[in-house]
């Protein structure tokens, strides 16, 4: 089993973003599972290095024992929301002991704006290589959720290709057969 830990950064109930991963996750071939974080967790606080909070221990555990991480992020005012920085920051610690050196990682983001989440995920690549994730540059997937979902959160039938050929590119990178 190949498992994938996902980390959502719209902790809203009707969260496009949350719409997305599940229409990515129903793409996934048989044999590749996610796994979502749990990223309603409290605020960084560097004094709780050294006895991490009980979520945060177990969101490190997810990411150990997951095969890649997918970052599905929103944008907030330019740039990725807090909800995922807040999880990247606890999870990179304590020091020497981050998560997420040397996993595979891919982005993608759903937004209403016409620009989608360029620059979230620009900016969220950036911090991902510094802490030497293998993050995945092709395909990119920046979702324009106002046009391409439906009312009950499914995707359209013609982004589904699209979507799929991301899924694939997931699965290879997160594999190593890419
Ligand atoms: C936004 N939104 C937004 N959209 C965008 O494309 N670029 C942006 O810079 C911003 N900035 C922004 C800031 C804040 C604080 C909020 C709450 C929203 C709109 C955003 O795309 C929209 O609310 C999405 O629905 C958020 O994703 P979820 O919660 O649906 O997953």
């Amino acid at each position: 089993m190949t498992t994938i830990a996902v980390f959502v950064g719209s902790l809203r109930r009707d969260s496009f973003n949350k719409a997305l991963a599940r229409n990515i996750e129903r793409l996934l071939p048989e044999g590749v599972e996610f796994r979502y974080a749990d990223l309603d967790l409290p605020l960084y606080d560097q004094d709780l290095d050294a006895n991490l909070p009980e979520k945060v221990v177990a969101l490190k555990k997810l990411v150990a024992e997951s095969d890649g991480v997918l970052f599905v992020t929103p944008e907030y005012n330019r740039s990725f929301s807090g909800v995922i920085k807040n999880a990247i920051d606890w999870a990179s610690r304590p020091w020497g002991q981050s998560s997420f050196a040397g996993k595979p990682a891919a982005i993608a983001g759903a937004s209403i704006g016409a620009l989608g989440t360029t620059q979230a995920q620009s900016q969220l690549r950036n911090v991902l290589l510094f802490l030497d994730m293998k993050v995945m540059g092709q395909p990119e997937l920046y979702f324009n959720a106002s046009a391409g979902l439906d009312g009950n959160g499914d995707v359209a039938p013609e982004s589904k290709d699209f979507l799929q050929g991301f899924v694939d590119a997931l699965v290879a990178h997160v594999r190593g057969e890419k």
